[in-house]
């Protein structure tokens, strides 16, 4: 039994012909855009807008046609996946590195699906290190910034290399021990010399995909 695909699959429900929606990132919403690709292939007229340069290869892969922002006024809707969700739905993401473009689009669109199996439900955030997307230059200076926030920053390497985001930035995964006003955290995280978004995305959600015990897939 795949759970992502179950919940990945449940969100094209919400997809309308001659809707403009934005593509998400990551394994969750990898089987959303495999379905959408189907029901392009069936006669079904979308338009995506990707949240990373490796959605959008496999949007075009799939021949899903592809706008940018110069050509729409609005994203109807956004389905995206996450790493973890608390009770009131608000978001940690980043751990595919591409929150960045996934904020710009879910704050652009008039509904934002969030598709995660239960693993990722938790009653307060904090359990994912908290992915922070920062400029190169003086990111050690930045991060000693977060940690007077009380953070525990890290700088994602892949290979002993720092790992570059779609916008030629680095990541610092930060543990937070207490996210229970994300609000605040998100704000101030922002308000950082270097910082250039953060993975805390609160009250954006309108609808969450998960299981319910007997992997069906349930709105919540
Ligand atoms: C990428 C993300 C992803 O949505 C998040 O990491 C969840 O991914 P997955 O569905 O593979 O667990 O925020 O930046």
């Amino acid at each position: 039994m795949n759970e992502k695909k179950i919940v990945g699959e449940k969100a094209v429900d919400f997809i309308k012909d001659g809707m403009v929606v934005g593509l998400g990132t990551g394994s969750t919403v990898y089987y959303t855009i495999l379905k959408l690709g189907q029901l392009v292939k069936d006669g079904l007229s979308i338009q995506g807008i990707p949240s990373s340069i490796q959605t959008k290869e496999l949007a075009q892969k799939l021949k899903i046609p592809l706008v940018s922002f110069k050509d729409i006024n609005q994203i109807d809707v956004a389905i995206d996946g996450a790493d973890e969700v608390d009770s009131d739905f608000n978001l940690i993401k980043g751990g595919g590195g591409a929150l960045l473009r996934e904020k710009i689009i879910a704050s652009g669109a008039k509904n934002f699906i969030v598709v995660v199996t239960p693993s990722k439900m938790s009653k307060t955030l904090g359990s994912f290190p908290l992915p922070v997307e920062v400029v190169p230059f003086g990111y050690e200076m930045t991060a000693k910034h977060i940690k007077t926030l009380g953070g525990k920053p890290s700088l994602r390497e892949i290979s002993g290399t720092p790992f570059q985001t779609d916008n030629g930035n680095y990541i610092l995964d930060c543990v937070f021990p207490n996210l229970s006003q994300p609000k605040e955290v998100e704000t101030c995280l922002n308000l950082i010399p270097g910082v250039v978004e953060n993975g805390l995305f609160t009250g954006m959600t309108d609808l969450v995909i998960s299981l319910d015990g007997r992997n069906h897939a349930v709105l919540l």
